[in-house]
């Protein structure tokens, strides 16, 4: 088989301790940068893979190398890498909008088989909230947080005084006799031609309802692509909660996902040889 090497195409300085990397795993893009762990900036332009067609465990691992050896990435530097799914200890427990062959990949193994590299595995949603809540919209708000992120599918992320309870998985709350993401996401609203009035009227204020009467959060951040039109449909959304667009938009699961493994490597105590 022949071993495609693609090189460090973007020098980085790996100062140890203030920089991570992050990946983010999508549906149509896998991203991945550098982050400066101090103030969640990126260090350096992300690099983009466009998603295989075919968007099996090993056509994505393969992605994933060629995103860590763009950066040159050291083995000692924390990375994070976000997955559209329940993931529990390194392990893909669903995965909706992704190739079905996932469930019950171990993703933290599958990327140290491939590229070497030990990586922290998380849900989208929870990386993008919990980097909503250290450097974006949320930061400094204390007890609840709330954060959705509108896409493909619904993510969540719930946030109590900057802990993460993982994998709240609302986007699939059985709400009027649906999977409330096919009634809901972003997505839904392209496909059936909804205006954002229609959407926001028709389709999310039902949605916020349940989940606020659900979890009562202080505050709402509501991410996902379609957060850069905020000003189009959350002004119609009626909450008791303020309810506010995500302040880190499509960067917000890279910066998560670092900020996560950063966490991890500082909590654990290093692996023995
Ligand atoms: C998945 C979640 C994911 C969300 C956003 C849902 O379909 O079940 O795990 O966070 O989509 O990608």
């Amino acid at each position: 088989m022949t071993q495609i090497r693609f090189g460090p195409m973007t020098e980085v300085t790996y100062a140890a301790g203030s920089i991570g990397f992050g990946i983010d795993i999508g549906g149509s893009g896998i991203k991945g940068a550098p982050v400066d762990l101090r103030d969640g900036a990126l260090a350096a332009k992300r690099y983009r893979v466009p998603t295989p067609a075919k968007s099996t465990p090993e056509a994505v691992a393969a992605c994933l190398a060629e995103v860590l050896e763009h950066f040159a990435v050291p083995t000692e530097t924390p990375i994070g890498i976000t997955f559209p799914g329940i993931i529990q200890h390194g392990v893909v427990l669903s995965s909706a909008n992704l190739h079905k062959s996932w469930i019950d990949t171990d993703l933290a193994d599958l990327v140290h088989r491939t590229t070497g590299h030990r990586a922290t595995v998380v849900n989208d949603a929870d990386a993008a909230g919990f980097a909503e809540v250290r450097h974006g919209a949320a930061l400094g708000q204390d007890g609840v947080v709330m954060v959705l992120t509108l896409g493909t599918g619904i993510g969540s992320a719930l946030i109590n005084d900057g802990r993460l309870v993982p994998n709240t998985e609302l986007g699939h709350l059985e709400i009027d006799g649906y999977d409330a993401e096919t009634r809901a996401a972003s997505s839904v609203k392209e496909r059936e031609g909804l205006s954002y009035k229609k959407w926001a009227t028709e389709r999310l204020q039902r949605y916020f309802e349940v989940v606020e009467f659900l979890f009562s959060p202080d505050l709402f951040v509501v991410g996902g692509g379609v957060s850069k039109d905020h000003e189009k449909f959350l002004p119609l959304i009626r909450t008791r909660a303020p309810i506010v667009p995500a302040a880190l938009r499509n960067q917000a699961g890279i910066i998560g996902a670092a900020a996560l493994a950063d966490r991890e490597a500082r909590d654990l105590p290093a692996p023995t040889p």
